[in-house]
């Protein structure tokens, strides 16, 4: 039989769990305690969970949901997609070692990286989000333990070449930990291009409906693994059931959210690309930007997450525009069914070498309604980022 595709193994995921007479999806298991029938039960760790901090069913299923599609040995759940890629770092990391991670980095992870790590001895070096895999290479030294990825990067966008970055990696005994939030563990798989350690928030598409946080860590190596499991279980973290049963429920869609939402936000890239305000769209996947070969190559889709560069502007310019539009939410984060838009302000500020753009950076994520209304909603941006430019 030929390898099933995502969309069908995510619904055979559903149908095909447990015997017996059952409901399509688990039951959400509210529980601390687990009552056992007799004393020697208690012992009995083959029958489930002994505790709730063990991932009931919902949580178990998602688990392993996440982990086919990632291609891992397993996968871990945390409470949100920033703890996903903090939990492999206080994993592997131990004074004295070395991070190296790219400066475009998610803002949240570098103040991690800066605020907790660096006094606790373990230091990072930022290479250039653009750098060529020799130039992030001349970075490593014999005390990098992680090259911590993020491909797209936050913001700007950049593509990193992820199996050539891996391959170099291993051969120089450093293990990779990829920020694949983007990809959404469809378009991309970090694991089967060699990457260590494959981290996502489900809070974004997976969740696909803007109403919880939560983070999956998945490994190819059960060595790994194990590390990182230990490291949740001290830290004592899990995830509430609730949630659980949210993102397993947002899993069952999302390989059709995912595309449908991709081909819109190209029609909107590409139509915003066109327009005498716009200096550069920052998507991969439109044809014609920068990293869109290498897009090609590697991912099988798109987020519909991209960047807007304006030909100059200011910020009043920048919130005319974005009071101006009724169909896009002023709101943080991505990946659930509503469009949003934001104003960068202070991040890019915030890397060793910002970025000379050509004026002020929007972020747009493209939702599930119809693209044609979306364009139209932006035409009424534009004419009030014009207003505000030139007014009278
Ligand atoms: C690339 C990336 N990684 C991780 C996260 C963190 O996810 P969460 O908000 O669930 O902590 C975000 C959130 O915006 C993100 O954009």
């Amino acid at each position: 039989m030929t390898a099933r595709s995502d969309r069908t193994r995510l619904i055979a995921g559903a149908t095909r769990r447990g015997a017996g007479r059952r409901p399509v999806s688990p039951p959400v298991e509210r529980a601390s305690t687990l009552l056992n029938d007799d004393p020697a039960a208690m012992r009995d760790e083959t029958a489930g969970p002994v505790y709730g901090i063990e991932d009931l069913t919902a949580a178990r299923e998602l688990r392993a949901a996440v982990a086919g599609l990632e291609g891992a040995v397993d996968a871990w759940l945390v409470p949100s997609g920033l703890a996903a890629v903090t939990v492999p770092l206080l994993a592997l990391l131990r004074p004295g070692d070395e991070v190296l991670a790219t400066d475009a980095l998610y803002g949240p992870s570098r103040r991690f990286l800066n605020r907790w790590l660096a006094p606790r001895g373990v230091s990072t070096r930022f290479h250039r989000a653009e750098a060529s895999i020799d130039g992030i290479l001349a970075a490593v030294t014999d005390r990098t333990r992680v090259l911590l990825i993020e491909s797209p990067a936050s913001l700007t966008f950049e593509l990193a070449d992820v199996p050539a970055l891996a391959a170099a990696c291993r051969a120089r005994g450093v293990m990779t930990v990829m920020d694949n939030t983007w990809a959404a563990g469809l378009a991309f798989r970090p694991l089967a291009h060699g990457v260590d350690v494959s981290v996502q928030a489900l809070t974004k598409y997976a969740g696909g409906h803007s109403d919880l946080l939560m983070g999956s860590i998945a490994v190819a190596d059960a060595a790994a693994g194990r590390q990182i499991a230990g490291t949740i279980e001290d830290l004592g973290w899990r995830v509430s059931p609730d949630d659980a049963w949210l993102a397993l429920r947002g899993l069952r869609t999302l390989p059709l959210r995912y595309a449908e939402q991709a081909r819109s936000a190209l029609q909107v890239a590409g139509w915003l690309r066109g327009r005498p305000e716009v200096a550069e769209v920052l998507y991969p996947a439109l044809p014609g930007a920068p990293a869109h070969a290498l897009w090609r190559r590697d991912y099988g889709g798109a987020a519909s997450l991209f960047g807007v560069v304006m030909k100059g502007g200011d910020e009043a310019a920048a919130h005319a525009l974005m009071s101006a539009l009724e169909l896009f939410g002023l709101g943080y984060s991505w990946g659930g069914f509503e469009s949003l838009i934001t104003h960068e302000t202070g991040q890019l500020a915030l890397r060793e070498r910002p970025p000379r753009l050509a004026g002020e950076l929007l972020r747009l994520h493209v939702g599930l309604e119809d693209p044609a209304d979306l364009i139209a909603d932006l035409e009424v941006g534009l004419a009030a980022w014009n207003a505000a430019l030139s007014p009278g």
